[in-house]
């Protein structure tokens, strides 16, 4: 694949690319007429699409086939959209606006919204395990099914949701809101990573593998500082989410419990922990690079 140095443009491709293949993936769908519309409400309405773009960066690295890469893609959004539209219900963060749009459990009702983010979460492992010819062996689609529900669940993403519904109210030392924020936001985001290694043609070698590790690690503990940072921070419009929704619930956010300054330097020394991982490589890993700015400078 080309593109290596200008990932900028690039990116707008796959962005495309991944929404053709959940728009294909979600038509193929059975279900009643309103658990398929709140699915595709859910999946279709916007989104950066930082982890599908992470799963088509670090493949680049590998050498990955580009269409070995759509499944995992897909797969790891779906699985982040289902827990965005759980993290927004009355039982959770209870917020009304997500990617622009009244969130889902208001366009329609929290039932659906439950049930749609279940079907789009069993939605993933399908779309994975239907990919096995797209991999070089089953071992390496094993693998990868394994890497993505270690990340989802308790040991994962949920698991870090527990524990940031039961800090709310709290002020714990960083060291364990930064544990938190591994799980709920870091695990899918190395997950992202790993599985653009995963899908590669050969079998990539353990020194890549831990250096990739350590930058998704690295770059997905940044993401949810950064995050917690434009709550603050940022502007509703832009955020196509509320600014202040964390002060208002009095929730764990990086920047409200040990400052905004001290949330950026520690967001900047992850960013070059991460970029610190690449430098071995050369315009093969720009991509990555690209996203680990990304993830640290945006805005929204
Ligand atoms: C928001 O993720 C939820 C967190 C894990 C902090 P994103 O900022 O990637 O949300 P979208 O997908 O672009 O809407
Ligand atoms: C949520 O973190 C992480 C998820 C697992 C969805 P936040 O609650 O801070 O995400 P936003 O700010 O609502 O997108
Ligand atoms: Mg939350
Ligand atoms: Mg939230
Ligand atoms: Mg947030």
């Amino acid at each position: 694949m080309t593109s290596h140095h200008n990932f900028a443009e690039h990116s707008a491709e796959l962005v495309q690319r991944v929404n053709q293949y959940l728009d294909k993936l979600l038509s193929q769908s059975s279900a009643s007429e309103q658990l398929q519309s709140a699915m595709r409400y859910a999946v279709l309405g916007g989104g950066k699409r930082i982890r599908p773009l992470l799963v088509y960066a670090a493949g680049i690295l590998s050498d990955a086939p580009l269409s070995a890469l759509d499944a995992p893609a897909a797969a790891v959004e779906l699985v982040h959209c289902y827990s965005l539209v759980h993290d927004d219900l009355p039982a959770m963060d209870d917020d009304d606006l997500r990617r622009g749009q009244p969130t889902l459990h208001k366009a329609y009702d929290e039932a659906t919204a439950i049930l749609a983010g279940d079907a789009l979460l069993a939605m993933a492992f399908q779309c994975l395990a239907d990919a096995c010819n797209e991999y070089r062996d089953p071992v390496a689609l094993a693998a990868s099914i394994q890497l993505l529900a270690h990340a989802s669940g308790g040991d994962g993403m949920v698991g870090g949701q527990m524990l940031d519904i039961a800090m709310a109210g709290s002020y714990p030392e960083k060291e364990r809101v930064e544990q938190m924020f591994r799980l709920k936001t870091g695990a899918l985001i190395h997950a992202a990573v790993m599985l653009g290694v995963h899908a590669a043609k050969a079998a990539p070698d353990e020194t890549m593998q831990n250096r990739l590790s350590m930058f998704g690690e690295s770059i997905g503990l940044c993401f949810q500082v950064q995050d917690d940072i434009l709550d603050v921070v940022g502007d509703t419009d832009k955020l196509g989410k509320p600014q202040g929704s964390d002060e208002q619930k009095d929730k764990p956010n990086y920047a409200l419990r040990y400052g905004l300054e001290s949330a950026r330097e520690r967001a900047d020394s992850l960013y070059a922990t991460a970029t610190g991982c690449l430098t071995e490589y050369a315009d093969e890993a720009n991509p990555l690079r690209w996203m680990a700015a990304y993830i640290t400078r945006r805005d929204y």
